[in-house]
């Protein structure tokens, strides 16, 4: 109740809050985190130039706000406040850190369903799974709070005896965090909770399609007590975007990147990183392959395929891409992919409750798939369900199953990241292992087998940074999450996500008697 008050009194007193005034007939709650200014050294701030640009739903293209179009003056600012704030926070301890972290973990538990709302509003995922990812988003809070303390450092045994050799591990510096728009939230969280954890400040560079949900996190960061400075967003338009990355990369005042994206991007963000030596931590695509052999246990299979392929509408880096269905089980397997697909998943506005599929995010991604798919039929796929933009206009499409594929059709060549899934049978494990293999990345791959010595073998040899086993879903903030190849450097979450944020420093004590 007194929340709701409080809300009713921020709306009055902010009148650029009232664009917001939808999401309240959602049953948002509290509004003073709906922010449409960047946060820079502390401050709610707009644009130098003072141009914004529109924040747009992608279930039926109403602007839901405006943010400021900030440019490299901007950016210059936020990585000067970011650094004057390192010069302190660097010298905390881990422990105050830590309850900081913890703080704002709870913030964001307290707040959860407005954070759906926002995420929802802004990137189009339907609810229920826009909670999943706000609590995904905390508990990389909660376990770099927990892990902030555990950044050890090493006693070596020194090869002369009047040696003592230690290794200590500090903070690197500024980061630049570079943010994609399919994750809003979660994104977000599993860099910026690593750097703090680390000692590290941060510039947050959100996507153009969603800084809402940034600014709602950098809101509460500022009611947990993290310190100005030591978290800055800075929201840019497409056309903006590239000189602010161009300067979030080669500042010499930034000591590292870390991107979640594209791998095109990727590989110009790596190149920019090089003149300056930065460190530099990359998530990029995927292509996943998702294998199912004969002796899967068919439900689990299917469970797997419809998370793997249809969360968040195929729009997350570790999608299911390429389909391998062994002969044996491949007819059972369509018909079981038919159904579900047919029956369970509803296609509509994500603030709709029983919607589980969203909108795509905007019009290039919509392009994209639907080239994509009749590309692949010009080529000789059979479309056995979907395929086109789906009766309710924008930005819907039609859940899609493609059969007859082959290597050199783009739904197998590319990542899809929408919901199309590109079924293909195999007769042989080495034959499926070689498919799956050839491919530039090496993001996640999922299998399923109930043949023990068959797990190991296909666990071994295939080629991407993580495994789904009998599993369509292996995100969580304890893992360690990354790819090989042109899939990406280095790992987030788990004990390995400070990695970025660190370095080591020798420290050789001679002289001892
Ligand atoms: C991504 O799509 O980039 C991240 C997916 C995840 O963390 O589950």
């Amino acid at each position: 109740m007194r929340l709701l008050k409080q809300s009713r009194r921020v709306l009055q007193l902010h009148p650029h809050l009232l664009k917001f005034d939808f999401l309240k007939g959602h049953g948002l709650r509290y509004a003073s985190f709906l922010h449409q200014e960047a946060y820079i050294g502390g401050k709610w701030v707009s644009a130098s130039s003072g141009k914004t640009f529109t924040v747009a739903n992608p279930a039926n293209g109403k602007v839901i706000g405006h943010v400021p179009d900030m440019a490299e003056e901007d950016t210059q600012a936020a990585i000067d406040s970011a650094y004057e704030a390192f010069q302190s926070w660097k010298r905390t301890t881990a422990k105050e850190r830590s309850i900081l972290l913890r703080k704002w973990y709870d913030l964001m538990e307290a707040h959860k369903d407005d954070l759906a709302l926002i995420l929802t509003a802004e990137a189009g995922k339907p609810l229920a799974e826009a909670r999943g990812e706000i609590g995904y988003g905390s508990s990389f809070l909660e376990w770099f709070a927990e892990e902030a303390k555990r950044i050890y450092g090493e006693v070596v045994p020194s090869p002369a005896s009047s040696k003592e050799m230690i290794f200590i591990r500090e903070p690197i510096g500024v980061v630049s965090l570079i943010t994609p728009w399919n994750f809003p939230n979660a994104m977000i969280t599993r860099k910026a909770g690593a750097a703090l954890a680390s000692g590290c400040t941060c510039v947050i560079k959100p996507a153009e399609d969603t800084p809402l949900s940034a600014l709602a996190i950098a809101d509460l960061a500022e009611k947990a007590g993290i310190p100005p400075g030591v978290v800055n967003v800075v929201t840019a338009s497409r056309p903006n975007t590239p000189a602010v990355g161009n300067l979030l990369c080669t500042s010499p005042k930034v000591a590292g990147v870390s991107f979640t994206g594209s791998s095109a991007v990727g590989k110009l963000l790596y190149r920019l990183c090089s003149t300056g030596i930065k460190k530099i931590g990359l998530e990029l695509g995927g292509n996943a392959p998702f294998i199912v052999f004969n002796s899967a246990d068919l439900n689990k299979a299917i469970e797997g395929f419809l998370v793997a392929k249809f969360r968040n509408a195929g729009q997350t880096c570790i999608s299911a891409n390429r389909i391998y269905v062994q002969s044996g089980i491949y007819d059972q397997f369509l018909a079981a992919c038919k159904e579900a697909i047919s029956k369970r998943l509803v296609i509509g506005d994500g603030f709709s409750k029983e919607v589980n599929v969203g909108p795509l995010i905007n019009q290039s991604q919509i392009n994209k798939v639907e080239g994509l798919v009749n590309d692949s039929v010009k080529m000789g796929a059979e479309l056995v369900l979907g395929g086109k933009r789906h009766d309710l206009g924008g930005l819907f499409f039609e859940p899609t199953i493609l059969t007859q594929v082959s290597a050199e059709m783009p739904c197998i060549r590319e990542e899809i990241f929408g919901p199309v899934a590109a079924i293909q049978k195999f007769e042989t494990e080495e034959e499926v292992l070689a498919m799956a293999n050839a491919c530039p990345h090496g993001l996640a791959g999922y299998f399923f087998s109930q043949d023990i010595s068959q797990v190991w073998r296909v666990a071994r040899r295939l080629e991407t940074g993580m495994i789904g086993i009998n599993e369509g879903l292996i995100s969580a903030a304890e893992a360690a999450f990354g790819g090989i190849k042109e899939s990406g450097i280095g790992r987030e979450g788990s004990r390995h996500g400070v990695d970025d944020y660190t370095h080591i420093k020798y420290l050789c004590m001679g002289g001892i008697n």
